[in-house]
């Protein structure tokens, strides 16, 4: 893939707005839809983002990507909740699978007589070549009882921006095919009530992402479990940590780029967790709950240097790939929803 098939608008989101009632809406031009549509076509529309076939590893590396270390744990926290649910099988089921990384790491993990049906569910097709024990599906099964796991799904459910205009009212960006953006209408319905329970606005220039359309897919996908655990992993925020002006972003060859909703980039912005978690559910770090499933980035003792050479380089290596995945700045800071039913 060359740079001439990511379009990046200098201007990008967040500059240059407009107000339409300064101009009258025919002066606005063509194309412009709030974010949600304006992502939800780009990135899983007719040649979207999400749909080619290099998939997200071919732009970006997630928990997944970066150590088998990820899986393992996942495989443990599956053992723990089998041991919790008693005798019969359990499901895993990977929501926004990727190209079902995460699922063909854990089944390498665990035991192999372990009683397990794995479900990828994504949008994109099944890839060529997968485990055959893995079903792919488009929709998360019925009845879940088991460990449902999404890793970096919420942050790639569409959602619409705000931003408050020089009165501080909160009105809905508008985007082009291009990125360039004209503030809309004030906000108002679900949209008003989410921002004013979650991220209220009135500083000018001020942004949020509007939230519900991931808390009600979070509540679906739990919604589906009958029994067993239920984890959201994902860059979040809550409403101590909220920040100021948003963070919608694109994500294109392995770097951030300017969100440009044509297909040619990932869209993407931050979750607010705490706005998804149901009655009873857990907000902890990646890295306290990695800890909790055994993987840190404490080094080998340095006696195993002599007693075993061999060992203290494997044991080095992990910790390396340990200290990526609970890294202070990266994705360490990652947040895990836990939701038991
Ligand atoms: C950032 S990628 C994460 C992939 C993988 N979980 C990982 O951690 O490497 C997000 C994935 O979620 C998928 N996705 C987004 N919305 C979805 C939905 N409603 N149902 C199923 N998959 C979805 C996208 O197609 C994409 O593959």
């Amino acid at each position: 893939m060359t740079d001439e098939t990511c379009q990046h608008s200098p201007e990008g989101s967040g500059s240059g707005l407009l107000r339409p009632g300064l101009l009258g809406p025919g002066l606005l031009g063509p194309g412009l839809v709030g974010w949600r549509e304006a992502t939800e076509r780009a990135l899983y529309g007719e040649g979207g983002f999400y749909l080619r076939p290099e998939g997200p590893a071919g732009h970006f590396r997630t928990s997944v990507h970066a150590s088998p270390l990820f899986a393992g744990a996942v495989a443990r926290l599956l053992t723990e909740v089998a041991a919790r649910l008693g005798p019969g099988p359990v499901d895993l089921v990977d929501v926004g699978a990727g190209r079902g990384e995460l699922l063909t790491g854990v089944l390498a993990a665990l035991p192999e007589d372990f009683p397990v049906r794995a479900y990828a569910v994504e949008r994109a097709a099944r890839p060529a070549g997968l485990d055959e024990r893995v079903e792919w599906r488009a929709a998360v099964p019925g009845r879940v009882r088991g460990l449902l796991f999404a890793n970096e799904w919420l942050d790639n459910v569409a959602v619409d921006v705000a931003e408050a205009d020089e009165d501080g009212v909160a009105r809905l960006v508008l985007v082009r095919p291009d990125g360039t953006e004209v503030l809309g209408e004030p906000v108002s319905g679900a949209d008003a009530a989410w921002l004013a329970r979650w991220w209220p606005l009135s500083e000018p220039g001020a942004r949020a992402e509007i939230g519900w359309p991931r808390d009600r897919a979070w509540a679906g996908a739990v919604g589906a479990l009958e029994a067993g655990l239920a984890v959201a992993v994902d860059y979040a925020h809550t409403r101590q940590t909220r920040p100021p002006f948003g963070t919608l972003s694109g994500f294109w060859g392995g770097r951030e780029v300017a969100p440009v909703p044509d297909g040619s980039c990932d869209i993407t912005a931050h979750v607010a967790l705490d706005a998804c978690a149901l009655p009873g559910a857990e907000l902890v770090t990646q890295r306290e709950a990695l800890a909790g499933l055994g993987v840190s980035g404490g080094r080998p003792p340095l006696s195993l240097a002599t007693s075993d050479p061999a060992a203290y380089v494997r044991a080095l290596a992990r910790a390396g790939e340990a200290a990526e995945l609970t890294s202070r700045g990266g994705l360490g800071d990652f947040l895990w929803l836990r939701q038991r039913v």
